[in-house]
């Protein structure tokens, strides 16, 4: 199944976003969880407004659909600015970046997903942009060119990325804020469903909610998503409101299992077992063998594997847990050690 096709994927597919714009709240107050990211948030919000400042320019890192571009419209509303929403692989030139820049009023937020993958050329018009509030632009060629210094208005820059690490230190340095996003707790998955149902008028019971809670692999956007494919199947083989039959007749036809596990992770855990005798195996080799990116497996797949403890990331490579093994119905003896013992033997 295609990656954006999967119920549990947590990038934003196709036709996706307006629904999901419905979905987000707008006020701090109506934000659940990433309790440490907002308490602190808030002093930092209402200290620049006292001060009449925009914000300080913020870096939220963490895995894919978390609420990251929730909460910076969010910062947006609470400082009463406007947020201009791109990403990094969509500023292709140092002149788009300009172009972007000189247009932002007076403390208004800026927001860039994906800002790791900015090119280099753009990333140094946004170090005197973030520092000085000014674009540094050369006019000219060759020994006549000359540098001008234009001053542009004072924002917030909001960067958002999967990994922290790849970074520059440079930028890195310019975010006055860090902000980690944590996978969120099922009761909080709990009270985002619960809300997202009264939004979009269906009635779900506990059980069911709890139900999809577990099984949202800890992400908001897939939780949302969820709900509206079990929503879909209670319409028309249901009576249109949700509970927990339905909901597991739902995820079971969508390939989510117990766990909120898809054929993809189950892959991953599988192809560790069955041809890594449970690992340790790096995971470029892993990646090769089921065919997915690098990146992909880090940033998507392995977080939510790696916090139900099925996989462990160790100096030598990924390894599976016991409970991986029994996740799948396996034993250690089926990870082929036992067949070569017999062999040699
Ligand atoms: N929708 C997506 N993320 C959310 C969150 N953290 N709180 C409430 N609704 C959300």
């Amino acid at each position: 199944m295609d990656y954006e096709e999967r119920i549990t994927a947590a990038e934003l597919g196709e036709g996706e976003s307006r629904t999901e714009i419905t979905l987000r709240p707008q006020a701090l107050g109506d934000y659940i969880g990433q309790k440490k990211v907002t308490d602190n948030l808030k002093i930092f919000i209402e200290a620049a407004k006292l001060r009449h400042e925009p914000l300080d320019h913020v870096l939220f890192y963490g895995p894919p659909g978390l609420g990251k571009t929730t909460l910076a419209g969010i910062i947006a509303n609470e400082m009463g600015v406007d947020i201009r929403i791109t990403s990094g692989p969509a500023i292709e030139r140092a002149g788009d970046l300009a172009a972007i820049l000189t247009n932002l009023n007076e403390n208004d937020v800026l927001f860039i997903d994906e800002i790791h993958r900015l090119n280099r050329s753009v990333e140094e018009v946004l170090y005197s942009a973030m520092e000085d509030f000014a674009l540094d632009i050369i006019i000219g060629k060759g020994p006549s060119a000359r540098s001008i210094r234009l001053d542009i208005a004072k924002f917030t820059l909001i960067g958002a990325t999967t990994r922290a690490g790849s970074l520059s230190a440079p930028l890195r340095d310019r975010f006055g804020v860090s902000c980690k996003f944590e996978i969120y707790e099922p009761d909080e998955l709990k009270r985002i469903i619960e809300r997202s149902a009264e939004i979009l008028g269906v009635a779900a019971d506990e059980a069911s909610m709890e139900e999809m809670a577990r099984r949202s692999r800890g992400t908001p956007r897939v939780a949302n998503r969820m709900l509206k494919r079990v929503r879909d199947f209670s319409q028309v083989k249901g009576s249109g409101d949700i509970d927990i039959e339905i909901t597991k007749k739902a995820l079971k036809a969508l390939g989510v299992d117990e766990l909120g596990l898809e054929s993809l992770d189950r892959e991953i855990l599988r192809t560790i077992i069955e041809r890594f005798k449970g690992g340790p195996v790096g995971i470029d080799t892993i990646a090769a063998s089921i065919g997915e990116e690098r990146v992909t497996i880090e940033d998507v797949y392995e977080p939510y594997l790696i916090q139900t403890g099925l996989l462990y990331r160790t100096q030598k490579g990924r390894m599976v847990s016991e409970a991986a093994y029994r996740h799948l119905g396996l034993t250690p003896e089926d990870d082929g050690e036992q067949l070569s013992v017999g062999i040699s033997d």
